[in-house]
């Protein structure tokens, strides 16, 4: 009798463990939205973009000149003028990188026959005929709405060169170089904010010690002045490459505040500097490695930071990543020195995890420039001919535009790792803002390349009444948008999410990004 009454306590106990082990494999992320009182804006300038006179990104790529049949708005096609607006690009940086140490911008102004030409030393060895110069580019910004970042040359340029690109581009009254500027058809100045004084002066910029780039900065800094622009102009200086942080540390030590507005930073996702790998024929150890590359980017902005805030407690100095993006060996067949690649879901991954990266270090992380927008590195645009698409990398900058100078909701979670052979790294990033219309956005990017991740967000208190989503997925992690398939890859509406009493919950797949927005 004792045996038979304990058969249906052993059984419920059976089926209660049961559930307990099933319910504690369901891994649940509990996401905590913490309150905003004194969260910083994200800038919108971390959406920003970067050109240079580098492989087809400006000449076959965004240039094609007045008289091409490709459509095109004072030579540069009209096409990639259309998908950057619906990308709401805030700034684009020009013209280099390396060739803006190489670069004279007097070389790039006035009748196109009579310009000079000089040799992309840098860049496949090509010569340059300076037909794309100033007045192409100022214009082109002022028609995507975007503000101008030039890249002044340090390294091979003078300090009255610099100065005079200041005046021409800038200045109201009479001068020689306003005069100039007219003479070339421009009355109005452009009003450029944004400078780089140099690039890269660690290596391509002038192969450089901090400390004497530090005193080269502070002359060049001096002279470029006289600019109408409100609040003065908006100066970078040349940062650091990866994990140089001697080079910060020097730079905010000895540069006056009063000169320096931005300290740069560059990072790319590359595996080995020797053996990149393919663009779109990786294995998932290569994928995992460019992911860890990518998540170091969350280390670098903290320790850099860190040395910031010991000079500039008050944050006066932001910190501008003004390369960031993934290199691989150029697609096969391509010039070497052009550096074209395809754009796979991994680059998704990565745009997704750096955006996310930046968004939660808004408050000194103030401008980020996508290396680069058109036909080189981890591009939003690819062309060919008259040919046009859009890649992954741009579909999740187009997602992720709504976070563009709303207010921080700073968030904490334990990531589910994802785990390959022995190593293994946070699988989830995720940030979320408020904009100005109250609308909320959170924004996932789940780089695991095998499991959906299932988080909690307790939305209560945020007055959230409806929400809606888009996913960028795919099947393989290699896959791409072609010129022959240009929708393989483009964002679907999300609606796979339980949303109940202010409580939200929902599994993000395998290698996807997600936007969830949310309004009252
Ligand atoms: O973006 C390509 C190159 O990478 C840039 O010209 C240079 O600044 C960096 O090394």
């Amino acid at each position: 009798m004792k045996y038979f009454k304990s058969i249906p306590f052993f059984i419920l106990t059976v089926f209660i463990i049961s559930c307990e082990i099933a319910y504690a494999q369901k891994e649940n992320t509990l996401i905590k939205l913490e309150s905003n009182e004194n969260a910083p804006i994200i800038s919108k300038h971390i959406y920003g973009h970067f050109a240079e006179h580098l492989g087809r990104c400006i000449y076959e790529g965004f240039y094609v000149g007045e008289n091409s049949t490709i459509p095109n708005s004072e030579g540069v096609r009209t096409d990639i003028i259309n998908a950057l607006k619906e990308l709401q690009i805030p700034n684009l940086r020009w013209p280099g990188g390396c060739f803006a140490d190489t670069y004279h911008w007097m070389d790039g102004i006035g009748a196109k026959e009579d310009r000079p030409t000089i040799v992309n030393t840098w860049w496949g060895g090509v010569t340059e005929d300076n037909s794309f110069g100033t007045h192409n580019f100022l214009n082109l910004c002022e028609e995507l709405g975007a503000e101008p970042y030039l890249s002044g040359n340090v390294g091979s340029g003078g300090v009255q060169e610099l100065a005079d690109w200041v005046q021409y581009t800038n200045y109201k009254g009479t001068s020689p170089m306003s005069d100039l500027r007219r003479e070339n058809g421009r009355e109005e100045p452009w009003t450029v904010k944004y400078w780089g004084v140099g690039n890269e002066a660690w290596g391509c910029g002038g192969n450089m010690r901090p400390e004497y780039y530090v005193d080269i900065y502070r002359k060049y800094a001096t002279f470029m002045s006289g600019a109408d622009v409100d609040g003065g102009l908006y100066k970078i200086a040349s940062g650091a490459s990866n994990d140089d942080y001697n080079w910060t540390e020097v730079l905010m030590k000895n540069i006056p505040k009063n000169l320096l507005q931005g300290v740069a930073l560059h990072h790319y996702s590359v595996i080995d500097w020797n053996a990149k790998g393919s663009d779109v024929d990786f294995n998932e150890e290569t994928y995992f490695n460019s992911m860890k590359e990518s998540w170091l980017m969350e280390e670098l902005i903290t320790k850099h930071t860190a040395i910031m805030d010991k000079y500039d407690a008050k944050k006066e100095v932001d910190l501008i990543v003004d390369e960031w993006g993934g290199w691989y060996d150029v697609a096969e067949g391509t010039n070497p020195g052009f550096l074209y690649q395809q754009n796979t879901m991994r680059d998704a991954m990565i745009a997704g995890m750096n955006l996310n990266i930046f968004n939660n270090h808004a408050d000194r992380v103030k401008m980020a420039n996508l290396a680069q927008t058109v036909n080189v590195l981890q591009a939003v645009i690819l062309t060919e001919d008259e040919k046009m698409i859009l890649t992954p990398t741009y579909h999740v900058m187009n997602m992720y535009k709504v976070h563009q100078d709303a207010t921080l909701i700073p968030l904490s979670f334990d990531s589910p790792m994802y785990k390959f052979k022995e190593a293994s790294l946070p699988a989830l990033t995720v940030s979320a803002s408020k904009d100005s219309n109250e609308k909320l956005h959170i924004s996932f990017t789940n780089i695991d390349s095998k499991n959906g991740n299932t988080v909690s967000i307790d939305l209560n208190g945020l007055n959230v009444k409806n929400l809606t989503g888009s996913i960028l997925s795919s099947d393989s992690l290699q896959d791409h948008n072609t010129f022959e398939n240009p929708n393989k890859i483009i964002p679907r509406n999300f609606e796979d999410f339980k949303f109940k009493k202010g409580l939200l919950e929902l599994t993000i797949p395998p290698f996807s990004v997600l936007v969830l927005e949310g309004v009252k």
